[in-house]
């Protein structure tokens, strides 16, 4: 099996290829990464050597060097991971969410009609079905919740899966889309609110959070995420949309406070900042079709997964404040100028 992973020096998608390459040795895993500020190959560093892995720079927009690719390697599935994925930097520069979101997603799904392929999977979110009101802790996104985004991000990744769905029924392309809720873990990059808190923290930085800190997230641990996606692409029925959360709903400064107290710092550190426009109250996601069907549940609860998560940032402080410093970026120069 050769699984081509767009975006797999980013966050999830390094995830998933450390996940897949454990569980299936056998397996031959492409990276395909434009290393925008957001990939950081020092996340594929433990698996740089293993033959059975390697790594493409490119754009997933970029159609010609896109189908080369598909030509070359006759890749059986493809996950795409690739996005720009901040909220506010699509709130301050929407037109690249525009190009690689859609575009990109579109000419994937192209060179999957014209190479052929066993699988295209499209890694969404559930920040396509807009927000859930505070008040209504009975509600949750289901598969069929009506689409309704709120940021140019999330209506990037919407529009990319509405194309996904075009294409199965038109071209009858093999098709899965997986919407998941907030994750969070290691190699988490430290503009997110998990890894910039846990940063700030340790250098004693003023804590930035957004309002009152009352909007409420579902955070699930990325190891369960990856999990589901490998249930999907193995398991999944064609042309299926499946939710994936872990009913671990916190308010984001419940979550701040979480981390500053296992730190042992100061509250005082909290700085609350004016909010982000337009920003979505709370996520929750059903993931009953998932459990139902492909026998998925989240392994690992919040409390714990926090812990692990602080505990790898401990223990890799030159990863993210390489991150911080920017050095991160001469990686790629130094690790390819001679290979
Ligand atoms: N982070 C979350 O909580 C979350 C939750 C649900 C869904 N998602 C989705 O999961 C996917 C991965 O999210 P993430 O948090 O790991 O993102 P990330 O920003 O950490 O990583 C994105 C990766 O894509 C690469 N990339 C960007 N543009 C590219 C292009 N044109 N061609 C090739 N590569 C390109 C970047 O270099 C980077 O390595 C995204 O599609 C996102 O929408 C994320």
């Amino acid at each position: 099996m050769k699984i081509i992973v767009t975006g797999g020096a980013g966050f999830i998608g390094g995830n998933f290829v450390h996940y897949m390459i454990k569980k299936y040795p056998e397996y031959d895993i492409i990276c395909l990464d434009k290393l925008t500020y957001a990939g950081n190959l020092e996340t594929l560093e433990p698996v740089m050597d293993n033959p059975k892995f390697k790594f493409v720079k490119g754009d997933i927009a970029d159609r010609e060097f896109v189908y080369k690719l598909f030509e070359e390697e006759k890749p059986d599935i493809i996950v795409n991971f690739a996005a720009e994925s901040h909220v506010d930097r699509s709130i301050s520069d929407p037109g690249i969410f525009l190009q690689t979101n859609i575009i990109g997603t579109g000419v994937l799904l192209d060179a999957c009609r014209e190479y052929g392929i066993k699988r295209y999977h499209q890694v969404s979110t559930d920040e396509v079905y807009g927000d859930l009101p505070l008040d209504r802790p009975d509600l949750f996104f289901t598969e069929t919740t009506p689409l309704h985004t709120s940021s140019p991000y999330s209506a990037s990744k919407a529009s990319a899966d509405l194309l996904v769905l075009a294409y199965h029924r038109t071209f009858k392309i093999p098709v899965t889309i997986s919407r998941c809720s907030n994750n969070y873990g290691p190699y988490h990059f430290p503009e997110k609110l998990i890894p910039l808190m846990i940063a700030n923290c340790l250098n004693d930085k003023p804590l930035p959070v957004y309002g009152k800190g009352e909007n409420v997230r579902d955070w699930l641990y990325v190891e369960d995420h990856c999990h589901a996606i490998d249930l999907i692409i193995h398991d999944g029925k064609v042309g299926e949309v499946y939710n994936i959360g872990g009913h671990n709903e916190r308010t984001n400064l419940q979550v701040v406070e979480t981390i500053i107290d296992a730190l042992g710092k100061s509250r005082d550190l909290i700085q609350y900042v004016t909010d982000r426009p337009g920003h979505d109250m709370r996520y929750a996601i059903d993931p009953t079709k998932i459990h139902n069907e492909l026998g998925w549940e989240p392994e690992t609860k919040f409390d714990e997964g926090i812990k692990r998560t602080i505990d790898w940032y401990l223990n890799n402080k030159p990863w993210w404040e390489k991150i911080i410093s920017g050095e991160y970026q001469n990686y790629y120069e130094k690790m390819y100028s001679g290979r």
